[in-house]
């Protein structure tokens, strides 16, 4: 089996190159919060692996096909019948990104004081049950509190306290499992686990919906990990994991590796026309939702490239050398390691740091003052408990950061340089300085905050 990236370098574009005192600069007009830096002073950019991947050829031919009629698009049917193949769901609309998906879906479906219940909800998605006034619980399961475990499927939903939930008091109207488990360490959901998530479900007469962002890299754990999967492709586990669901909400700038898009796939006709009204009044008529026949097109060759088995081992091997890499540096990162990102273990490189000073903000940021590579926290301030003033009243359970690799567009001695300044900081990690919040919104808080070093 190669154990290297099944495709070449056609078109390339430019990295800015920065100095220390560039960067020094940038950060402290951007409130020290990397979500504030502008694109030219970062090298190397991990804040996200979403809309940030590279097009096959084959996508950018099928954009040249897009066909750009308002209503009934070819693009439109095509982008229908790759992803019905997929899923199987028989209601499928385009929208512009997976939050928008989230808007229409919650928008139909949830009445102000209901329960949602997730594995863990990714934050738009909390953010947008909460815009219904609704409530979003996370029951990640247990094996996901150990970091260091190599429990293969730490991002399953803890069935006991499923069961529990929908047999309580709350009014819960969706249970939404994300696949993989982004805010549970980029962690994969078995099989079994669906299967079993879904039965409790339907018992108790709850829709049963998937937040299929990263399916592929879902259906590849699953092929490397699950007992009875060694011989499927991830084509047939995800084809198998959709038809598990009732329908699914999915940001398609992961695993259909384009700049834009999402879509929302229903199997109950009533409710597929209820949402269709907000899909019109919101995204655009059915047949585009907010995407232009380009769109649509390169999404579905995207689709039909990402269960390929070799790029799926080449991009889980890229994850897994950066893992070893920071290992060596003497930097822990959640275990096993998932496909998407890679969490360090901030909490434990930076003792020194009390969670109030945000030692999982303190490292990111760290990583961009001594080498340009910009990441995102995953810790106290994002998940903490907040005072008025930004004081820490609860801090989060793990201090961590992520490091998300955009889909085909780093190579292995990008990967390496951000190895060596991993290996820089932990040298001398109690020079690395925490930080206090100047300023903080209400909603959705670590994109917006600015902060000041301590
Ligand atoms: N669900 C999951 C699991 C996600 O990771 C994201 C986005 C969304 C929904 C929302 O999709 O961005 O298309 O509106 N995650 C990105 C990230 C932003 O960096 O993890 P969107």
């Amino acid at each position: 089996m190669p154990t290297f990236e099944p495709y070449r370098i056609k078109v390339v574009e430019p990295i800015p190159i920065t100095t220390r005192e560039r960067r020094e600069r940038a950060l402290e007009e951007a409130g020290y919060n990397p979500f504030n830096l502008d694109a030219d002073v970062v090298t190397i950019d991990l804040l996200s692996d979403s809309g940030t991947g590279a097009l096959s050829a084959e996508q950018q031919a099928a954009g040249l096909r897009g066909d750009e009629t308002y209503a009934g698009a070819r693009s439109f049917h095509r982008f229908r019948d790759v992803v019905a193949d997929l899923t199987g769901f028989p209601h499928i609309y385009p929208v512009h990104q997976g939050r928008a998906a989230e808007r229409v879906l919650f928008g139909t479906l949830l009445k102000p004081g209901q329960t949602v219940l997730s594995n863990t909800h990714f934050d738009t998605t909390r953010a947008n049950v909460e815009l219904r006034g609704c409530t979003a619980k996370d029951l990640p399961c247990a094996a996901y509190r150990d970091l260091d475990s190599d429990a293969p499927f730490k991002g399953d939903i803890d069935l006991e306290a499923l069961e529990a939930e929908l047999s309580g008091p709350d009014d819960v109207a969706l249970v939404l499992m994300t696949i993989t488990n982004n805010g549970g360490g980029g962690q994969p959901v078995s099989m079994a686990n669906l299967r079993a998530a879904a039965e409790i479900s339907r018992r108790h007469g709850v829709p049963f919906f998937l937040d299929a962002a990263r399916f592929a890299e879902n259906a590849w754990l699953v092929t490397q990990r699950e007992p009875g999967y060694e011989n499927h492709t991830p084509r047939q586990v995800a084809e198998e994991a959709f038809r598990i669901a009732d329908g699914a909400v999915v940001s398609l700038k992961k695993d259909a590796i384009v700049h834009i898009g999402g879509l929302l796939a229903l199997r109950d006709p009533e409710l597929a026309k209820r949402c269709e009204l907000l899909v019109i009044a919101g995204e655009g008529f059915r047949t585009y939702g907010g995407l232009s026949g380009r769109d649509l097109e390169m999404i579905a060759q995207g689709l039909l490239e990402v269960t390929e088995p070799e790029y799926l081992r080449a991009r889980a091997e890229q994850t897994a050398y950066l893992a070893d890499l920071a290992a060596e540096a003497g930097v822990d990162s959640v275990r096993p390691t998932g496909v998407h990102a890679l969490y360090l273990n901030a909490g434990r490189l930076l003792p020194h740091l009390p969670p109030s000073r945000f030692p999982g903000f303190a490292l990111a940021t760290q990583l961009y003052l001594e080498g340009g590579i910009r990441c995102a926290e995953l810790g106290s301030l994002y998940l903490g408990e907040l005072d008025e003033a930004g004081g820490l009243v609860k801090p989060a359970p793990y201090e961590l950061v992520r490091l998300a690799i955009p889909r085909r567009v780093y190579t292995q001695s990008h990967l390496e340089y951000v190895g060596e300044i991993l290996a820089a900081i932990a040298k001398n990690p109690e020079r690395v300085r925490g930080y206090r919040l100047t300023e903080i919104p209400p909603l959705l808080r670590h994109f917006n905050c600015r902060l000041a070093p301590v």
